[in-house]
């Protein structure tokens, strides 16, 4: 609560009955759910994950096949001293917040994410958990330097706005596909993309502003069930390309288990004074 901010003014927010107002009376509803929606432009058709799509994350992700990046990015985060407030950028269900905020035991966690279906599941998945519904690219409804880790994991990077809301010190987690990640879905299936080289392109808007602190990776092969690879297919942009290359027929074929490789890489910048 108090790290957000007004995203007309930037003047600080308070609870007036369920909504949360700034001191020029623009007021924001908080949602029976728990997350407050701080929008008040439009934004693209396509950028926020669907109703279905946060359905298939939340499934995909209890079948606990990304745990190893669940625990890589908890011993990232506390490997690193205390945390107070911890910023989830692109927080999706809110399910590595959580699990983050498990092993930092006094932090709160704000969730901001353009998704309202995505952030009713983050509302509720910590009781350590704010969730705002807000668009990453632009500044964030978040004073400066109040941050002492910001998480960013297969979501969108706004270089300048991580930096001015951490403190000076404050840790950037940023997590990545690693090399081979899916590589086996991708043979058999008419998959989109998943673009390249991102690290490389981040490490260069980061340079001068953030230190690189830590980089660790983790890889293992799990067995998927039809029904999983579906829910996998169905909680990324894939899921709005099913008429794609026949897409949707070729996860209809799918009947056996496939051995698949899950690989993560994690980065650790610290932000320079
Ligand atoms: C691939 S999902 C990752 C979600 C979560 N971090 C996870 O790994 O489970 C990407 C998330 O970014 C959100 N997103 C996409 N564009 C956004 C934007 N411009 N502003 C805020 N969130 C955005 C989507 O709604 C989605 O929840
Ligand atoms: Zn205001």
């Amino acid at each position: 609560m108090d790290a957000l901010r007004c995203s007309i003014c930037a003047e600080p927010l308070h609870p007036v009955n369920q909504s949360l107002r700034c001191e020029r009376r623009h007021s924001f509803d908080i949602a029976k759910q728990g997350y407050v929606n701080l929008l008040h432009a439009r934004v693209d058709a396509g950028t926020a994950d669907t109703t279905e799509m946060v359905a298939a994350r939340a499934g995909f992700l209890s079948g606990g096949w990304y745990e190893p990046l669940t625990d890589l990015l908890a011993e990232c985060v506390t490997g690193h001293g205390e945390h107070e407030l911890v910023v989830d950028a692109g927080a999706g269900t809110g399910y590595y917040l959580a699990r983050v905020l498990d092993r930092v035991p006094r932090a709160a966690g704000l969730a901001l994410d353009v998704s309202a279906p995505a952030l009713r599941r983050a509302a509720r998945a910590h009781p350590r958990i704010g969730a705002a519904v807000w668009n990453l690219w632009q500044p964030w409804p978040v004073a400066s330097e109040v941050a002492d880790v910001v998480l960013n994991v297969f979501a969108p990077r706004n270089p300048g706005e991580f930096q001015r809301v951490l403190r000076p010190g404050g840790l950037l987690v940023v997590a990545a596909p690693g090399p081979g990640h899916l590589a086996e879905l991708a043979q058999r299936l008419p998959l989109l993309d998943i673009a390249g080289d991102k690290q490389h392109r981040l490490a260069e808007a980061l340079s001068g502003r953030f230190e690189l602190a830590d980089r660790a990776e983790t890889a293992r092969t799990v067995s998927l069930a039809p029904a999983d690879v579906r829910q996998l297919v169905l909680m990324g942009p894939n899921a709005h390309h099913l008429h794609r290359d026949g897409l949707g027929e070729a996860l209809d074929r799918l009947t056996e288990s496939v051995q698949v490789t899950t690989a993560f890489q994690v980065s650790v910048f610290r932000r320079l004074p």
